[in-house]
């Protein structure tokens, strides 16, 4: 039986329709995902917002079309908090910088060749932009527009962001608050279904979650980030014994519990705000759970991700999430000079792509032979490259989903999983050889 939902008299007269077609579409939406998630009233935003488009990220029977859109835009419609666009900008997440040399096709539909330049033309239809960018949407189309937007919400503010890597940052990261629900209608009336994070007694930790090596390296976080997801699933766990994660660690952390489980806010007492102490992150109260993430967890998660019955490689992928500004520096440091012997693509934010050609890094790239694509990656583009068997990545996400993308046993995708370092040996020498250490 659906709940008493409590609205303010404002919330209804746009309910009612009193404020146009758009605003009751929102209203009507935002009203439905109470229901399901069972708040009871709307929160008022004052953090940030960010959402999949260019649609409106709501249930189809929500969408409306473009002239009520246009419409409010010329009555000086805005977004309501501060807004960004999550990656799948356009039309089959289309990369909006390399596209040229991204040989890659739909696998549903080989006429949908990201290379070609009238399916790009197609792909990168800009209406909506046009519009939502009037609204003041920041078009910054990554999955991590968080590490390059340079704004970032503070302690306590309330928020509506996407993604598995993101989500976590609100929350854990920056003690701010989010669901994983950003849409056109939270951003564009600024308000959100008040439940789970956004609820002071639903972010304590209640697993407790111990490990038996310090964890610093990348991959470390990375595995162990998968390891903590599958074990915790939707609960808090607040993560002790570990070493103190680097913002790209964090990155990593944060996408891979998200893939192994469900996991939208954690703590690591010592490094993340809301856990001075291993107390406070458990809210005073004692664990529900302890759990063990030692090295038979790790090397069991490892395995699963790295999925391999040779050493050949074809093709070798980096930036999941997509990479910052200080990765895509690091990443140069270690290609100048190289030659690779297979491709390599390297994904991240539209607005990064400039700041690496500024730095110097897109030549050194080219110059050992990599490709950098932007705004999307290939999990989102559901497909490798024609000819691509066994696939090299330095990430716990894209090696779960991208696999998730073959699941045929005719068709099945290799991915050899490591690294960073391991990868780019790959993509010199044609040969895997990480291995779990
Ligand atoms: Fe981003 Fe794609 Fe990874 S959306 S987090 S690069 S799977």
């Amino acid at each position: 039986m659906a709940h008493t939902i409590f609205l303010t008299d404002e919330e209804k007269r746009l309910l009612d329709g009193g404020d146009g077609l758009v605003a009751q579409k929102c209203m009507q939406y935002l009203v439905e995902v109470c229901q399901v998630s069972g708040a009871e009233r709307l929160i008022d935003l004052d953090g940030t917002g960010d959402f999949h488009s260019p649609m409106t990220s709501m249930a189809a029977h929500y969408e409306f079309p473009i002239e009520e859109l246009e419409k409010i835009v010329a009555q000086g419609a805005h977004f309501k908090i501060p807004t960004f666009a999550n990656k799948a900008p356009f039309y089959a997440q289309a990369p909006i910088h390399g596209w040229e040399k991204c040989n890659l096709c739909a696998q549903q539909d080989p006429a949908q060749c990201q290379s070609d330049p009238e399916f790009h033309k197609i792909a990168m239809r800009d209406e909506w932009y046009e519009l939502y960018r009037k609204m003041g949407m920041l078009t910054s189309h990554s999955c991590a527009n968080y590490m390059h937007a340079t704004y970032l919400p503070t302690i306590g503010q309330h928020c509506s962001w996407n993604e598995s890597s993101a989500v976590p940052y609100c929350n854990a990261v920056l003690g701010a608050r989010s669901n994983i629900d950003g849409s056109f209608a939270t951003c564009y009336l600024g308000k959100a279904a008040y439940y789970d994070m956004h609820i002071t007694e639903n972010r304590y930790a209640t697993v407790l979650v111990k490990t038996e090596r310090l964890i610093k390296s990348d991959i470390e976080w990375d595995v162990f980030g998968f390891a903590v997801g599958e074990d915790a699933g939707v609960h808090v766990p607040v993560l002790t014994g570990t070493g103190k994660p680097t913002t790209t660690q964090f990155m990593k952390l944060n996408s891979a519990m998200n893939t192994g489980g469900a996991v939208r806010m954690y703590h690591i007492p010592g490094s993340t705000p809301e856990a001075p102490t291993l107390e406070a992150a458990l809210g005073g109260k004692q664990p529900k759970r302890e759990t063990m993430v030692g090295e038979r967890e790790l090397k069991k998660a490892y395995d699963t991700l790295n999925y391999r019955t040779g050493d050949d490689v074809d093709m070798v992928y980096l930036g999941c999430p997509h990479l910052t500004v200080v990765d895509l520096m690091l990443l140069a440091r270690k290609l100048e000079g190289k030659k690779l012997r297979i491709p390599l693509w390297i994904m991240t934010a539209p607005w990064l792509y400039e700041v690496a050609r500024s730095q110097g890094y897109l030549k050194i790239y080219e110059d050992a032979g990599a490709h950098v694509l932007t705004g999307t990656c290939l999990a989102a583009m559901g497909a490798v490259p024609d000819g691509v068997k066994r696939l090299a990545v330095d990430s716990a996400k894209q090696s779960y989903y991208i696999t998730g993308c073959y699941p045929d046993d005719d068709n099945r995708l290799e991915v050899c999983y490591g690294t960073t370092d391991d990868c780019i040996d790959s993509a010199v020498t044609g040969k895997w050889r990480g291995e779990w250490r």
